[in-house]
């Protein structure tokens, strides 16, 4: 549905689209039971109540009774945890894996690239409340010694692939209602991190109202609905609905490299990955890292009864499952942890994306939270405990979907240390810490010995892989020396940070 109001105001009457006026779209919220949101509607001042109507027209009513019904139905968890098998994955040649099917997926995935076929595309609409940063989390400084932010480091990589494969690869950016003003003029004010502006598309994702207990819409004011981004799973809706589903596929685009905007490790497009995607004609690929311990907070990949993967989360499945050992290697039993890498294919996203194809639309998951919101008087209500439920949709549930998925193992070290909290675990620290030491390994690889260096710092265009970093440094002549706090960017310059 279109959230567009077009503000013809003949006598003091609103008209809306679809021929239906203010007055309509008033009875249809009393008729659901949801006259509350209104409550103040003679109070507003006429361009309050214009967004009043905005926000209203672009609520579906029946999902939100429906999503009610199921929250006060304890949920749409139905899942038999007993029949759960762990997902088959495809080993990492460090695992045991057979290094020459890595070496020929590279190939496919590079051919890909190089036939303009990808782009890549981050989620960056969520509210990053658990960081408490204030901004866009992808303008976050998260890299150990440039203090490069999050959007540009992403940048970076996403050129240095286009520059190797000949390619001006589009990156798609979905924000939020909240953030996307100051996304955009971040990209535009650091000149897009030298990227074609045309390059990168933004988008927005969809909201949805949070309600109380009984289902009732909460207001944050006496105009405003509380609404929340719909999760990272509204990402496929939002793809198809701002259209460049389309105007991908109309420039030859069928696969996408998906991945979130908190881990500064993440290889943004890997050919290895997407030429796997492609060879087993996945519509969905996703990458798995052994969990480090049985109790860690990612969703584990699981195999139903029915032959379709998916991905239970940490908070989902039984404690005795998560801690269950395999008897003959005494590794964990459900190992396969997601860290929210996928590879998609445009076709499945606009068939799962697509309005209508409803039937075939991702669930929504519940959070029970603190929802600022005003009371019967307009009043602030002074929150002690979670009072609202917001509805999500997460990007696996479409596994479910798929007719054929495929996961990939990667390592740890290599490809995930998300900036998640303020401090501790997955906090811009540990993440920093985890970046640098991969520049270290990089240079021991190559032969170099580093001790007593903590702090490095390697430039995607210097190098995005253990490979490519061997082989350039390889190739300098002289070499830098190495020190601690070192940067080794694209032309080896800057080599020692001030700070
Ligand atoms: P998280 O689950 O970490 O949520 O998002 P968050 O909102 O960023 O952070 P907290 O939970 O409030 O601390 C994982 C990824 O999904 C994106 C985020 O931007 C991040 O890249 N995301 C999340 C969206 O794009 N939209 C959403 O509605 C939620």
């Amino acid at each position: 549905m279109t959230n567009r109001l077009f503000r013809l105001q003949e006598k003091g009457v609103w008209h809306l689209p679809f021929g239906m006026d203010a007055d309509a779209l008033i009875g249809e919220y009393e008729v659901a039971g949801q006259g509350q949101v209104f409550r103040f509607f003679s109070e507003l001042a006429g361009a309050e109540q214009a967004a009043l109507l905005e926000q209203a027209v672009g609520i579906d009513l029946g999902e939100v009774a429906r999503l009610s019904c199921d929250w006060q139905d304890g949920g749409i968890g139905d899942e038999d945890y007993s029949s759960l098998q762990p997902a088959p994955y495809k080993l990492h040649p460090s695992s045991g894996g057979d290094a020459s099917q890595w070496a020929f997926a590279s190939q496919i995935g590079g051919a890909a690239l190089r036939a303009g076929r990808v782009a890549a595309f981050t989620v960056a609409g969520g509210q990053g409340t658990r960081l408490g940063y204030d901004g866009p989390k992808g303008t976050f400084p998260a890299t150990p010694v440039k203090q490069k932010p999050l959007f540009q480091l992403f940048a970076e990589k996403i050129r240095a692939t286009g520059e190797r494969f000949g390619q001006c690869i589009d990156w798609l950016i979905m924000t939020s209602a909240q953030n996307d003003a100051d996304t955009q003029a971040f990209f535009e004010s650091n000149d897009y991190f030298g990227l074609e502006s045309e390059q990168v598309h933004f988008f927005m994702q969809g909201l949805m109202p949070a309600v109380d207990d009984s289902g009732k819409i909460l207001m944050a004011g006496k105009g405003l609905i509380a609404m929340s981004p719909d999760g990272h799973g509204g990402s496929l809706r939002a793809l198809v609905r701002s259209g460049h589903v389309k105007r991908l596929q109309a420039k030859g685009v069928d696969t996408i490299s998906y991945f979130q905007v908190d881990n500064p490790l993440v290889y943004c497009i890997d050919p290895v990955f997407i030429g796997f995607h492609l060879q087993e004609r996945a519509e969905i690929s996703s990458k798995m890292v052994p969990k480090a311990y049985a109790g860690e907070k990612v969703g584990h990949f699981c195999l139903r009864a029915d032959g379709r993967q998916v991905v239970t989360e940490y908070s989902d499945l039984p404690q005795e499952l998560q801690e269950k050992r395999d008897p003959e290697t005494g590794d964990l039993y459900f190992l396969a942890g997601s860290i929210a890498i996928h590879v998609l294919d445009l076709e499945f996203v606009a068939r799962v994306g697509g309005v209508e194809a409803s039937v075939l639309t991702l669930p929504f998951h519940f959070a029970h939270k603190k929802v600022p919101c005003i009371d019967a008087e307009g009043k602030p209500v002074q929150l002690t405990e979670p009072n609202g439920i917001k509805f999500e949709m997460f990007i696996f549930d479409s596994l479910l979907l798929a007719e054929r998925s495929l996961i990939v193992e990667t390592r740890r070290e290599d490809e995930f240390s998300p900036i998640k909290n303020a401090i501790g675990q997955d906090s811009a620290e540990s993440s920093k810490r985890d970046q640098s030491a991969q520049a270290l390994r990089w240079l021991a690889a190559a032969g170099e010995t580093v001790r007593g260096i903590k702090t490095v710092e390697t430039s995607p265009l210097f190098a995005q892989t253990e490979t490519e970093f061997v082989k350039q440094w390889q190739s300098l002549n002289p070499k830098p020396d190495l020190m601690d706090g070192m940067y080794l960017s694209e032309n080896v310059k800057n080599l020692k940070e001030t700070s």
